[in-house]
């Protein structure tokens, strides 16, 4: 089995990579008739989005361009902040560009709140969020996914871009994290 090496450290595979490309695909096909006919900027926010990025945007058949934030919520933690800061700004000036907002979950829904508040006050056109997964507490808070991947049980997810102290992003699939593994740093 392909994490034989770390079975020990997951409990179970919630989405397959297959499962997810599949979902991009059929997003990617939405995206173009919404913005047909207007410029797309896609911003990822860094470092989780990064998958969810590539294989949104090579399942995009039209012109558009990339650009990223890094910003930070979390730390080494299970749970958000709320606290956000920007690590890495966009190179890009958005005034009256169509943005839409790439993001790997949804969770509290505090940094995408932020985010897409943050980049309508610099004059976009229009900010729209496509997250890959949603965990349940999402529906509390005041941003929605225009676009959504998958709803996900209220489980610590890793893999497809998404870490645990930096680990497990690697991982094709989007797995539920033993619990034991992050139980001590609580
Ligand atoms: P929110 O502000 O609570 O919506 O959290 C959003 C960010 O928290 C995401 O971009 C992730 O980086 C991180 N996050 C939330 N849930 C998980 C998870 O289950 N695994 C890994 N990272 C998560
Ligand atoms: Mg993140």
């Amino acid at each position: 089995m392909r994490y034989d090496d770390i079975a020990d450290e997951l409990d179970e595979v919630l989405v397959t990579h297959e499962q997810m490309a599949a979902r991009l695909d059929e997003l990617a096909r939405e995206v173009e008739r919404d913005y047909d006919g207007k410029e797309l900027l896609l911003v990822g926010v860094l470092k989780g989005a990064v998958m969810v990025m590539a294989d949104f945007a090579r399942a995009l058949h039209r012109p558009v361009t990339m650009d990223w934030m890094a910003v930070s919520s979390y730390g080494h933690g299970t749970t958000s902040s709320g606290v956000v800061r920007i690590l890495k700004d966009l190179d890009t000036d958005i005034v009256d560009r169509h943005v839409l907002i790439v993001e790997d979950i949804i969770d509290s829904g505090l940094t995408l709140s932020w985010l897409r508040d943050n980049l309508l006050s610099r004059g976009a056109a229009s900010v729209k969020i496509l997250a890959a997964l949603r965990k349940p507490d999402a529906v509390k808070a005041d941003v929605t996914a225009d676009y959504l991947g998958f709803d996900i049980p209220n489980k610590f997810v890793v893999g497809f871009g998404l870490d645990y102290a930096e680990n497990y992003r690697h991982l094709r699939d989007v797995a539920v994290l033993a619990p034991r593994m992050y139980a001590q740093s609580e």
